[in-house]
């Protein structure tokens, strides 16, 4: 018996992995994480299946039917939102499945940020421009940030940021990004990436409050950088037709020559 966590991806129920979709349908239990785990994913499942939405659900309780699935010899098909690596709660559930030595293993999933930039047809490491992207959030409730972990501090590398978990706040990220990027650095907001009713808004620092109307829907993410929408930018040396490499040697004495 083994506990699959599962990245579900970001929302669409076709971008998750050919491996995820396929344990959803060798498990004869799915555990699922609530509203942003698509429920059409829940298609894959077995007939017969026990599917259990563990929203509301204590970390408790979502063990204690994992204790019950292993106590039955069934495999678990554990879903999560996007991939698991970032905000998924998972570290938490594997330390107790150590602790009580029960297998599991991860398969990753698409993650927001990567869903919100694909949306935006936007590379975000742009040769010249941007080479660094941080995940990261603001404090919440339940989630105080570590010190050191600023936007002020994150800022000040000038890498871009996606920003998670913060739309609620968005006048505080743009008070605290403004004046390390500058008013005219773009900006985007996108709600629901991939899902059907995905939104996108575009803007700079400096215009964004004023492009947003009253709606704060929760699951969006906020993408800051001088990368994005960026046309100033050099081409990778990678490709360039003088680029001496190993898979395309050029003149007279390559670095690489052909063995
Ligand atoms: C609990 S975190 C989950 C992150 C997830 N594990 C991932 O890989 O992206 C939830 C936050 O991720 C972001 N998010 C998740 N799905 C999203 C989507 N489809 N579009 C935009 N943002 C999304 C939002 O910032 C949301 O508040």
């Amino acid at each position: 018996m083994t506990v699959h966590f599962i990245g579900a991806g970001p929302g669409a129920a076709d971008l998750i992995t050919v491996r995820g979709r396929d344990l959803i349908a060798a498990c004869p239990v799915c555990l699922y994480a609530g509203s942003l785990v698509p429920e059409a994913l829940l298609a894959h499942c077995p007939p017969g299946a026990r599917i259990v939405n563990t929203a509301p659900l204590s970390l408790d309780q979502i063990i204690a039917e994992i204790e019950t699935a292993h106590a039955a010899g069934q495999d678990v098909a554990r879903l999560h939102s996007g991939d698991l690596s970032v905000w998924s709660a998972m570290g938490e559930q594997l330390r107790r499945l150590r602790a009580l030595g029960i297998p599991y293993d991860v398969t990753p999933g698409v993650p927001s940020f990567a869903a919100a930039a694909a949306l935006l047809g936007a590379e975000l490491t742009l040769p010249g421009v941007a080479q660094s992207v941080v995940l990261t959030r603001t404090s919440g409730r339940a989630s105080p940030m570590p010190a050191g972990e600023t936007l002020e501090n994150f800022a000040r590398t000038g890498a871009v940021l996606a920003i998670h978990l913060s739309i609620h706040v968005l006048d505080r990220v743009l008070a605290e990004l403004t004046p390390h990027y500058g008013p005219d650095c773009p900006v985007a907001v996108v709600w629901r990436a991939s899902w059907p009713d995905q939104r996108v808004v575009r803007a700079t620092l400096g215009t964004l409050a004023a492009s947003l109307g009253p709606e704060l829907e929760r699951t969006a993410l906020i993408l800051v950088g001088h990368s994005l929408g960026a046309e100033e930018f050099d081409e990778s040396r990678l490709y360039a037709g003088d680029y001496d490499r190993r898979y395309r040697p050029v003149g007279t004495a390559p670095r690489f020559p052909e063995e």
